[in-house]
Formats: structure tokens, sequence, C-alpha cells
């Protein structure tokens, strides 16, 4: 079968890479890809916002399921548009992205099927948004509604801050996203994300991971996409696993059937883990970057079949995935001057140096020059991944291949894995 992957980030190199392993797979496409994916897969230019183009691509190369990587097109409904062409898509439509796409419609939804999230108030002034503020105690977490590249939320610790997060949403600081505001009870705990396929009826878990957003080691500075992750996260244990799965997923995909928006995809759910069990944080409807980076490199099974079986309804149809019980980590290496204003068209040498050692280099932000130079192209550049019998092991070779590689401009933090390692270590 022939496979259309849509994106060109760190996890589309992932998807790629692992898309191509399988039997099923005959020849594989991406738009746009990177230099990374293209060791896989024949790189095309599709204007993915004009549905259209992409319908007539897949009518013209056979192709057989899509694969939609990043949030964008899903929320732009892309998937409703392909299956309406009649082709297998992977990834959910507009109605059911929503639960990305708008803070408060998850909010609404959790409260409608009873699942475990914070109290929370949807404003859509300033004005109302600062009364509200005045039933909620401090810290709280203001969010704008919409898309907003992860920058939309303010875990606001004095009133003044919380006030001024509102103040800039409604100012207009997100654009359409901040067009509505979501005010929400701040929870404590551990947080660990959680993965799971579905058709729209059947679920299988797919495992779990911990992502490291701070840019800074030790977990300080600023909010980045993410600087790293590993899979599975332990904290997360197989009774609260079952706990997420039957009052958080289930809860979801049984009221988005029932409301006429079934979900089918992957569901990416942002937990807390509380005192009183996992509470939801968000939900986002396409795998984590870096997260997906991880949990691909674990996963056993045929990732065309298992993709091939949301796309088609079947997932009771097919086994369940499997994952080696290894970890695995990964390094994000960023561009100096990441998160603000990174650095673009530093060299990039030593891949193979780092992959030598057993680990594997996913692209994320790089591009090739008509010279065969490879160099940054953005802020999070290359994924350093590696796999371990424990997650020092993981940590130590994932380490040893970034230190392989020679890339003057980047920097990654030296501390990936360190809250596992710590409770490795405490046994
Ligand atoms: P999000 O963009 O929704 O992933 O939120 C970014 C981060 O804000 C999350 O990863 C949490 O660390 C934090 N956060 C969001 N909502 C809450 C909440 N209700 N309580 C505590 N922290 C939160
Ligand atoms: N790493 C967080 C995300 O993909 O949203």
């Amino acid at each position: 079968m022939n496979i259309l992957l849509i994106g060109g980030g760190g996890r589309e190199h992932a998807l790629a890479w692992k898309l191509a392993q399988s039997p099923l797979c005959a020849k594989l496409f991406a738009a746009p890809g990177n230099p990374g994916i293209g060791e896989h897969a024949e790189l095309v230019s599709l204007d993915v916002t004009t549905h259209a183009a992409v319908v007539q691509f897949c009518a013209a190369q056979q192709i057989g399921l899509v694969v939609v990587g990043p949030e964008a097109p899903l929320v732009d409904g892309l998937a409703d548009s392909l299956r309406a062409a009649g082709i297998p898509t992977f990834g959910p439509g507009k109605a059911a992205a929503q639960l990305e796409g708008s803070k408060g419609f998850t909010k609404d939804l959790c409260e409608r099927a009873g699942i475990p999230t914070g109290a929370y108030v949807r404003v859509t002034s300033e004005a109302d948004g600062l009364a509200a503020l005045a039933n909620f105690t401090i810290p709280v977490v203001i969010k704008a509604d919409g898309l907003a590249a992860g920058k939309g939320v303010t875990v606001a610790m004095t009133r003044d801050e919380a006030e001024k997060a509102i103040r800039d949403i409604f100012a207009g600081r997100f654009g359409e996203a901040g067009a509505e505001a979501v005010i929400e009870e701040f929870l404590e705990g551990e947080e660990a994300s959680f993965f799971a396929l579905t058709d729209g009826t059947s679920i299988v878990p797919f495992g779990s991971a911990q992502d490291h957003k701070r840019l800074g080691d030790g977990d300080t500075g600023p909010n980045t996409g993410g600087m790293g992750a590993y899979s599975p996260a332990r904290v997360l244990t197989p009774s609260l696993e079952a706990e997420a799965m039957e009052r958080i997923i289930a809860r979801t995909v049984r009221t988005l059937a029932t409301e006429g928006m079934p979900y089918s995809g992957v569901l990416f759910l942002g937990l807390m883990l509380t005192p009183t069990g996992p509470q939801l944080i968000e939900y986002n409807c396409r795998f984590g970057d870096p997260e997906c980076q991880v949990m691909l490199m674990r996963l056993e099974s045929d990732l065309v079949e298992l993709l091939l079986a949301c796309a088609k309804e079947r997932l009771a149809e097919v086994a369940p995935p499997r994952f080696s019980p290894d970890t695995a980590l990964t390094v994000v290496m960023a561009s100096q001057g990441y998160p603000d204003t990174p650095k673009k068209g530093g060299r990039i040498k030593g891949i193979a140096a780092a992959e030598s050692a057993g680990a594997k280099v996913f692209h994320a932000g790089t591009a090739l020059g008509a010279d065969g130079t490879l160099t940054a192209n953005g802020g999070r550049v290359l994924n350093v991944t590696a796999r371990g019998g424990s997650v020092r092991e993981a940590q130590t070779l994932a380490y040893a291949a970034v230190a392989a590689l020679d890339f003057p401009d980047g920097f990654c933090r030296s501390d990936i894995g360190w809250r596992e390692v710590e409770r490795e270590a405490r046994g």
C-alpha cells in the first residue's frame, strides 16, 4: 500500500522510520517531510490547507492510508475531506479534533461525561474573566481557548499575574485563539502523558511518556515545545493507567460517538497524578513531539497495521500494540536562541558517528543544502534517541550519541530523565 504522511518534524521522522519498516508499506510519501524523513520517503510539496490538492494527490498516487502528524490540519478538517473522498485517514475529523482545538470544548465535554478534571469557567471578555477570577484561589491557570502553539497557558502564582494573563488574551495576544478563555483550578501532582488509539468504538492503550517542558536543567527557565522525553512513565502504574482508560478515555470516546462526532486516531492525554487519582489537564489530537519518538523506539508491532485499523474502524480485529519493556529516552538538540529566536543555518555533522553506538537521531528542524551540507532550520533541530534496559542506560547511550555529534550551534539539557533516574536509584 502507498502511504502519505503529513508533517515535517521529529515526530514525523519517527513515524516515517517506523511506517517504512512495515511489510504493508509499498511506497511512502511525506509532505513536506525533512532531510531525515527523506531517507524513508519521497518528499512532496503539497499545500495541506488546500484539501482538494491533497485528495487529488492521493488519487493520483493510489494512497491507501494518510497519516496526519500535526494538529493544525486536523483541527482544520483535512481528515474529513480525505474520508469524504474515500481515502482511509489516521486522525480525527474537525468536530472531534476540537478536543485540542478548543480548551473550553474539552472542559464542557468533561463535565457532561463525568471526567475528572479541574473546576473551570469559560469567559468571552476581559470583564467577565476578571469577575470570574474572584471565585478561584491562587495559584490559578488561565488558558487561551484555541491553538496557540503551546504558548496560551499561564499558571499564575499571584492574582496580578492572573489578571495580566486575562488582559493579554483579550488584548489579542493569541489572535483568534484568544477570542475565548478558560479559567481553571490549579491541580497539584506529577504530570505524565498517556496515549490511546481508537477507531471511534474500540480503544487500546498506546503507552506513556514524560516530557521536559522547561528549557533549562532542573526544570528551570522558559517553557518550550519539549526538551526531551522518556517512555514509559513508570509513575503511571498499571492501576493508574486502568483508571485513566476507564474514567477518562472510555468516557470521552463514548460521549463523542453518542454525540455524532466519533473520534478516530490517537488520543494524547496530559494527566496530573493527584492524590485523588489521575485528572485530565488537556487533550491533544495527535502524537506528542518528542513523546512519539520514544514510544515508537519501543513499539514492536507493525505501525501501519495499527494506524490502518484505526482508519478503517477495525481496531478490534488486530492484535493490541506490543512494546519492549526497555526505556527509550530522547534528548532534544536545539539551536542557540531557542525558544525565542533560534539561529538558523548552523552546520550539523556527526550523525553517523552518533548512530554507530546504537542511538537513532531523528531530524526535527534540519535542511539539506545543494552541496549536501546539513544545517539547522528550526528551534528544535535533532532528537537524539536511545533505548536501554534501564532509564540510566538509555540516558547514558543518548548522551554518548550527543557527544559524538558535531553541531557547534546546538545545545541541549544535560539532565533528561532525572526524575526517573532518581527513582530508579532509590529502587
Ligand atoms: P497545556 O498547554 O495545556 O499543555 O498546559 C501547559 C502546562 O500548564 C501543562 O503541562 C501543565 O504543566 C500546566 N497546567 C495546565 N493546566 C493546569 C492545571 N489545571 N493545573 C496545574 N497545571 C496546569
Ligand atoms: N511535547 C508536547 C506536545 O507534543 O504537545
